[in-house]
């Protein structure tokens, strides 16, 4: 367990954001933070993404995710997506399928989605790389979430190494 790492790290900004996936007929959303772009043309997103979340065999079939960016008022929400899928974790908020079939929350600052392009193996992550088709901004005015804002919600206290190897 690594508090000093997990506190270098949120030195690093990062937003919080609600990725969601869908497949045939099934929906799942989960709380990320490592989103950030790659490429203006064509227009990139890259998600790094736990292979073990139930998202991600969604992922992998839908071959599209939505990136939805939670509010600074937003942390209960962070923390329920960010539990597993033992129950329908959509069925809390209003929601709707954009054109990639990916669940877009209506309730946030902004939302993208994406085609899944390729996935390049990154550690115990998966780095999913999606060509943005869609987006909106709903609230310019509002503040979004920080990672560093939201503490050890992720439980990465636990996770970072000790040391640098
Ligand atoms: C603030 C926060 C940030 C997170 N960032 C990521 C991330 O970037 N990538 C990831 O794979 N999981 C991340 N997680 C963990 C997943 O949200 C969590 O494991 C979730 O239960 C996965 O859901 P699923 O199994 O329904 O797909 C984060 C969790 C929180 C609370």
């Amino acid at each position: 367990m690594s508090l000093a790492m997990a506190e270098l790290f949120r030195r690093l900004s990062c937003g919080v954001y609600v990725v969601g996936v869908a497949a045939g007929g099934q929906r799942n959303a989960f709380t990320a933070a490592w989103v950030m772009p790659v490429s203006f043309r064509p227009l990139l997103l890259a998600l790094s993404i736990n292979p073990n979340h139930s998202s991600y065999a969604l992922l992998q079939e839908g071959r599209a995710f939505s990136v939805n960016v939670l509010r600074a008022d937003q942390r209960e929400l962070a923390a329920w997506f960010g539990g597993p899928q033992q129950r329908d974790k959509l069925a809390a908020v209003p929601w709707h399928s954009g054109p990639t079939g990916a669940p877009l929350l209506e309730d946030v600052v902004a939302r993208f989605e994406c085609l899944l392009e390729r996935e390049c193996p990154a550690g115990d992550h998966v780095l999913a790389i999606g060509r943005v088709v869609d987006g909106a901004l709903l609230q310019a005015d509002a503040v979004p979430l920080a990672y560093r804002d939201v503490g050890n919600l992720d439980g990465a206290e636990a996770l970072f190494p000790d040391r640098f190897s």
